[in-house]
């Protein structure tokens, strides 16, 4: 039986390939998109999901556009690393589908209420004030999620501080909330997918499958090359978002480990960081729910991704 997912991101270059591997993979079952001002403003990035979706076909699957801001804090977009409209460096399609007449959260509410409890698993992508704000908003969906799968933070790295993750960073009270729900947490955070490096022979195998999805991936790569070259002191970009649509649709591709995880809201130098306490007892007790991903099976991610670039046609 496929996966149910919703897929809650700010398209975004990783952001992108994630929603393309959703629709791509059988085993994945996309009940819909949702969006959260993130890389971009709200309004950008959730035209980019649409025309992600119109470009894969995929004009089934609706998009819900959610928070345009982070619950506490001023919006902080990442530009330097996604450019001005947050998909830079390749020509959208004009999204065809209208955009759904709910806002996310309510969404996300409703698609949990409705299906039985455990079969519905949210993979945010993006920082997490919708996913946040529907805990608050009903908190029932905790106790019916069958987990929570996200990419964010990170146990032993940071991008947007030192020691902390953009995802997190910019909306940390949203990321407190998630984390502390008791609800399975999977931290898809940098220490994994900085391993998701698209390499120039990556970027060539995708090129092979030859059709037009191919090269719009190729050209997102492109572009985020030169921001992560030019921002991140990155050879080749780490395109983090896919890694959670991957360990769903085949788990030994992404080694974890459990173990305690929280968020800092108050340090002076660190806020935004994830403080996972890795100091054992391994394995941990039953009863922690949140994970860490530790090692990536390269070969088999990005099997993955050309593989669902080639289904999609
Ligand atoms: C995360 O931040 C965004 O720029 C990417 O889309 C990814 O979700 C990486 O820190
Ligand atoms: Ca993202």
């Amino acid at each position: 039986m496929a996966r149910k997912i919703i897929l809650d991101s700010d398209p975004g270059h990783d952001d992108a390939v994630a929603i393309l591997l959703a629709v791509g993979n059988p085993s994945i079952d996309l009940l819909g998109v949702t969006t959260v001002g993130g890389n971009q403003s709200l309004d950008k990035v959730t035209y980019n999901a649409r025309a992600v979706l119109e470009k894969a076909h995929a004009t089934d699957i609706t998009v819900y556009a959610g928070c345009d801001r982070p619950l506490v804090r001023p919006q902080e977009v990442a530009a330097s690393i996604h450019g001005e409209t947050g998909l830079d460096g390749v020509e959208l399609p004009e999204p065809t589908r209208p955009l759904g007449d709910m806002h996310a959260a309510e969404f996300i509410i409703k698609t949990i209420m409705e299906n039985e409890p455990k079969t519905v698993t949210l993979v945010p992508t993006g920082p997490l004030t919708n996913i946040a704000l529907a805990c608050r908003l009903e908190p029932r969906i905790v106790d019916r999620v069958q987990e929570v799968v996200l990419m964010g933070g990170g146990y032993h790295v940071g991008n947007w501080s030192a020691v902390s993750e953009f995802n997190i960073k910019v909306d940390p009270e949203a990321a407190h909330i998630v984390f502390n729900e008791p609800w399975p947490v999977t931290m898809v955070g940098l220490d994994l997918t900085h391993q998701a490096l698209c390499t120039p022979a990556v970027q060539r195998r995708i090129e092979g499958v030859g059709t037009d999805l191919a090269w719009f991936v190729s050209g997102l790569m492109d572009f985020f090359r030169k921001t992560y070259q030019d921002n991140q002191d990155f050879v080749d970009p780490p395109v983090h978002d896919p890694c959670t649509v991957a360990y769903l649709i085949d788990p030994a591709v992404v080694t974890t480990r459990r173990c305690p995880v929280d968020i800092e809201l108050n340090g002076t130098l660190t806020v935004g960081m994830t403080v996972a306490d890795l100091r054992g007892p391994e394995p941990a007790p039953e009863d922690c729910h949140t994970q860490v991903a530790v090692k990536l099976d390269f070969d088999r991610f990005w099997d993955l991704v050309t593989d669902a670039i080639e289904r999609i046609g």
